[in-house]
């Protein structure tokens, strides 16, 4: 079968509800790629944004960002052809359980790759583990740019990907608020927590209360034995975009640093559920004071005002009692 000429459909990789993927032989230099053909019904709009946003993640070059050969338009189907990666998505990983180490490996390269996105003007907008692509050699590539990180798609909700994964999605969007580069921070955030615990942090009967709960319940503790890790996960699922991270290399630098300061505590450790229960069972560490720098430098950046306070009462304190001393003695 041929839809898309100079490519030599062989098999489906996946079907969504706005495109296929295929995997397909391009004929000129013989080599399999991914073909993402979009859905021909959907709206004209959406269609013109798919090609011009292929383009623009054509530009980003970057080893965790999906290399997309070739876009183009053949008579109804819109389509890019895109580097076939053959490890399977993250989705699929995350049922068989990671490791700590892979957890944070993997999450510290999608920042990196993130940071890229975001110094381009681009929101991703559907970063969820499905979307999360692997190549032979483990290294994770962010995938699926094509619709719903569109700012006027993604702002009015009525993004079917939007729909379809609310775990991900931030409190200002499930609320249809204004947004920015920071709903791909909390996603990335919510996926973090759930490679490393095995369970996404809030849960829910249905995709409402799931919803509601993640609206309105503090986030929640990870394990003891992860607790330097908690600042990290408090600032990316920070409710209030005001004290969620916004600049994605504070991630990567983050886990860099917990890396080098935890050399042997996150080798190979695949996290099972049992565990999780037991230490999620046992002492719960309410309120964590990081005796590692990089935390303290986290929070200065993040949100000086709660850092310098202190230190202004101390002055104010200061001048008062200066002030009495001088005036009254
Ligand atoms: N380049 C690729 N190589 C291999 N598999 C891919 C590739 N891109 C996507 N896939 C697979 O196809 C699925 C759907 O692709 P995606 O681009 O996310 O489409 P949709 O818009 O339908 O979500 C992914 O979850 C992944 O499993
Ligand atoms: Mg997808």
């Amino acid at each position: 079968m041929s839809v898309i000429k100079g490519y030599q459909i062989q098999g489906i990789l996946a079907k969504g509800g706005m495109a296929t993927i295929y995997i397909a032989m391009q004929e000129s230099l013989k080599r399999q790629v991914a073909l993402k053909i979009l859905d021909p019904k959907l709206e004209a709009t959406i269609l013109e944004h798919f090609l011009e946003e292929s383009r623009i993640i054509a530009s980003l070059k970057h080893p965790n960002i999906i290399p997309v050969f070739d876009v183009g338009r053949v008579g109804i189907h819109f389509y890019h052809a895109m580097e076939y990666l053959e490890g399977g998505d993250l989705e699929s990983r995350l049922a068989e359980g990671i490791s700590r180490n892979t957890a944070l490996e993997i999450t510290l390269e999608l920042a990196d790759a993130l940071y890229l996105v975001h110094s381009k003007g681009i929101i991703h907008g559907d970063i969820k583990p499905a979307n999360i692509v692997f190549r032979s050699d483990d290294c994770p590539v962010l995938t699926d740019f094509g619709i719903s990180k569109r700012t006027d798609v993604f702002g009015n909700s009525q993004s079917q990907e939007i729909l379809a994964s609310p775990s991900y999605a931030s409190p200002e969007v499930m609320q249809g608020q204004s947004f920015n580069q920071k709903v791909d921070i909390y996603s990335l955030g919510v996926m973090l927590y759930e490679m490393l615990v095995g369970e996404k942090p809030y849960t829910g009967a249905n995709h409402t209360e799931m919803v509601a709960n993640s609206i309105r319940e503090p986030i929640p503790l990870l394990p003891e034995n992860l607790k330097p890790l908690q600042p990290l996960i408090d600032h990316m699922l920070a409710k209030d975009q005001n004290d969620r991270i916004g600049d994605a290399r504070m991630i990567s630098r983050y886990i860099k640093k917990y890396l080098r300061d935890h050399p042997d505590a996150t080798k190979h450790q695949t996290i099972h559920n049992s565990d999780i229960e037991a230490k999620i069972n046992g002492d719960v560490v309410l309120e964590y004071v990081s005796e590692d720098d990089s935390n303290s430098k986290m929070q200065v950046s993040i949100n000086p005002t709660r850092t310098l306070l202190p230190l202004l009462i101390i002055l104010f304190s200061v001048i008062v009692a200066v002030s009495i001393w001088y005036f009254v003695i």
